[in-house]
């Protein structure tokens, strides 16, 4: 797979591609028994929030199919974690509540989602165009507050089990640990101050925003990965491979990779 990959990228984009994984050092000692399960996702995750919080913080990662966690504590992974829920869950139960197709119920989401009902939303109205192309169908209106209905409750749950999980977690003490989250779910209108009120914790939303020229659209918080990949030879003036006997953890200290974690302050 690597493989495929390499060649791919070096074909059609003419770069050598860096892969993050074992022997790529980060700065961060990884307390695990064996670091080299830790998926690279979340420890890119937490090395970003670590330039944000260097005391404690947990990074949720809500993606489409799953919500992933990583903490740190004074500047050591300690704990990651994750489940298969995410927003693709909150889009099917859009799609199966309003009767609506699948590409629609996305469009609708990322356009109206929301957590939070306000006073307007039992007037203002959604169109829901119908799930068949038969002509005799019409399209339905939905107030903006039986959207908030559906996906309120799924969302919820995400946060109720990212709590539980955190419950378990050696940051359960520690009151501390900021939550950042990122993910392209985490842009639903009102999910900071839903989270920060089912976690009990403070809470806030990171995205990339450091990269010129990049159109508006990838600005969100689904594009933190590859924003961060893109400033990241910037950043890095020599890539930096372990010969493969010499790989031992992912546990290297400052050195060149802790600038990784300056292009990811820079990026959110
Ligand atoms: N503006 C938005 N409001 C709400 N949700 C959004 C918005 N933009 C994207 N999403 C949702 O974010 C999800 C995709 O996020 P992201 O790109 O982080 O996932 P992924 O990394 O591809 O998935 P995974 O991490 O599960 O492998 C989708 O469910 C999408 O509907
Ligand atoms: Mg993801």
């Amino acid at each position: 797979m690597q493989f495929s990959l390499e060649r791919m990228a070096e074909r059609y984009f003419g770069v050598r591609p860096l892969f993050i994984g074992p022997g790529v050092k980060t700065g961060m000692p990884i307390l695990y028994d064996n670091p080299r399960e830790v998926g690279p996702d979340r420890i890119a995750d937490a090395v970003g929030a670590y330039d944000l919080y260097p005391g404690a913080s947990i990074v949720v990662d809500l993606g489409a199919g799953t919500t992933t966690m990583a903490a740190f504590l004074s500047g050591r992974l300690v704990y990651v974690d994750g489940f298969a829920l995410g927003g693709h869950h909150v889009t099917m139960d859009i799609a199966r509540g309003l009767n609506a197709r699948v590409s629609d119920a996305e469009r609708i989401k990322t356009l109206y989602g929301s957590v939070i009902s306000g006073g307007s939303d039992e007037r203002d109205m959604i169109t829901v165009p119908p799930l068949s192309d038969d002509e005799r169908e019409q399209a339905q209106l939905i107030s903006r507050a039986t959207l908030v209905s559906i996906i309120k409750p799924r969302v919820e749950e995400i946060l109720e089990m990212v709590r539980d999980r955190l419950a378990n977690s050696p940051l359960s003490a520690d009151r501390r640990g900021h939550v950042i989250l990122t993910g392209g779910a985490s842009q639903l209108t009102g999910l900071p101050d839903l989270a920060a009120r089912i976690l009990g914790r403070q809470v806030r939303v990171a995205r990339p925003l450091g990269i010129a020229g990049a159109p508006d659209a990838a600005k969100g918080a689904a594009f933190a990965v590859a924003a961060g990949l893109l400033v990241y030879p910037q950043a890095a003036h020599l890539e930096h491979f372990e010969s493969r006997r010499k790989r031992q953890l992912m546990t290297g200290t400052g050195g060149y990779f802790s600038r990784v974690g300056l292009w990811l302050r820079e990026s959110f």
